[in-house]
């Protein structure tokens, strides 16, 4: 089934969800019956009793949109540039794990499909899938590398030489997971993708990680699962670990996690190129501000000297107009496409962008912009 509606900038090929999809809700609904229980909580649910969660998307009907009009409005111009690239839309695929468990395919999918729309995707360290063979789906679509800081240096170090060596063009390192958080209803399921085998893909090809094992990843999946889950997250990650990375990469360097304005400030002094506004969808510390309240604290203590982007909670094109008239220079795209993964693969995430592209475009239209840098504060007032 083709869509209704397609984006003025997006590509003219087919992609199709079951039925076209246009509401968030629906997406989740459909998700729920193409996935597992267990995976679909996964991806749904978040940490705690998920306040952070609901904060997410409450807190953008919080601002509403006061528009001026008679703007001809006639021609529009989404693109940004970060970072010394110029992307088509105001937007990047979020660095989400374990994509396997959603679809055979995982970051496979997601990278055809965001190759053939150019939306640029940030690949998680624990995909199913290799860095080196997602990239290789990807080709010359742009394309960064999230970065969950092993307990081993080696490690840590080969990903991001690996990261840099298959064409990714930045490393965003999440400084907010020092350890997993205390997600109840994955707990409840008993439900760990890694154990499951979703999230081993960088791992068991790295030359690194398999000189630790006794036996290999083919030999003996269980122990190498087993030392996967001891060495994935850093605790002891402090802001002088950043200079030991510089001194090993030359790929600009972006925070995923920031919330507070301190912390944008230490990042800057220490030569970090770009800052990520997220809680991570409320899957880390339950109670957290939600990333819209946090980011114009973090604007203003940047003061345009590196870009600011912003996830959590971004479902509709009114969200990015939000986010960005608040001071993100752009923002990610979550569980929505995931959703679209889980319902059909590279034509389902295909399907999700082609509707959140045309409802940014107009959404900016109908807010009387011509362009991504036409939003400020002045566009929004608080209820
Ligand atoms: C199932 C799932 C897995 C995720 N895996 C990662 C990950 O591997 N690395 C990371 O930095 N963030 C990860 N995230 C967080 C996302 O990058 C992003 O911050 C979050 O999805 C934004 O919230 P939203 O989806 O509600 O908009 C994950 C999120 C979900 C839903």
């Amino acid at each position: 089934m083709s869509n209704e509606i397609k984006s003025p900038i997006s590509s003219s090929e087919n992609s199709s969800l079951i039925s076209p999809i246009y509401r968030y809700s629906d997406l989740e609904i459909q998700a729920k019956k193409y996935l597992s229980h267990h995976v679909f909580t996964y991806i749904n649910s978040g940490s705690g009793n998920e306040e952070t969660l609901t904060s997410n998307e409450q807190a953008f009907k919080k601002w509403k949109i006061l528009p001026e009009f008679l703007n001809d409005v006639s021609t529009r111009d989404l693109s940004v540039s970060l970072l010394g690239d110029t992307f088509k839309m105001p937007f990047l695929l979020a660095p989400v794990g374990h994509l396997g468990a959603a679809h055979p395919d995982g970051e496979l999918a997601v990278a055809r499909a965001a190759k053939k729309r150019q939306v640029p995707y940030v690949v998680s360290t624990v995909s199913s899938y290799s860095l080196e063979e997602i990239a290789g789906e990807l080709g010359d679509s742009p394309k960064w590398f999230q970065l969950y800081w092993s307990t081993d240096e080696e490690l840590t170090v080969s990903f991001v030489q690996r990261a840099e060596k298959a064409g990714y063009s930045a490393l965003v390192i999440t400084i907010d997971s020092p350890v997993l958080g205390f997600r109840e209803a994955d707990l409840t399921n008993q439900f760990f993708p890694v154990r499951e085998g979703f999230g081993s893909g960088n791992y068991f090809k790295d030359p690194i990680f398999r000189s630790r094992l006794e036996e290999s990843p083919e030999q003996n999946r269980a122990a190498a699962i087993e030392e996967l889950l001891k060495i994935t997250f850093q605790p002891k990650l402090s802001w002088d670990d950043l200079a030991f990375i510089k001194k090993h990469t030359n790929l600009p360097i972006i925070l995923k996690g920031v919330l507070h304005p301190n912390d944008a400030k230490k990042a800057m002094e220490y030569g970090v190129e770009g800052l990520i506004v997220s809680n991570h969808g409320g899957r880390q510390l339950d109670g957290v501000i939600s990333s819209l309240d946090a980011l114009p604290g973090v604007v203003k203590e940047v003061n345009g000297q590196i870009p600011v982007l912003l996830d959590s909670g971004i479902r509709r094109g009114p969200d990015v107009i939000k986010a960005i008239a608040l001071g993100a220079d752009a923002v990610l795209l979550g569980r929505p496409y995931v959703y679209g993964l889980g319902i059909n693969g590279e034509e389902g995430v295909a399907e999700v962008l082609d509707h959140f592209l045309t409802d940014i475009d107009i959404s900016l239209a109908t807010a009387g912009k011509r362009t991504i840098s036409d939003l400020d504060p002045s566009l929004l007032v608080r209820e």
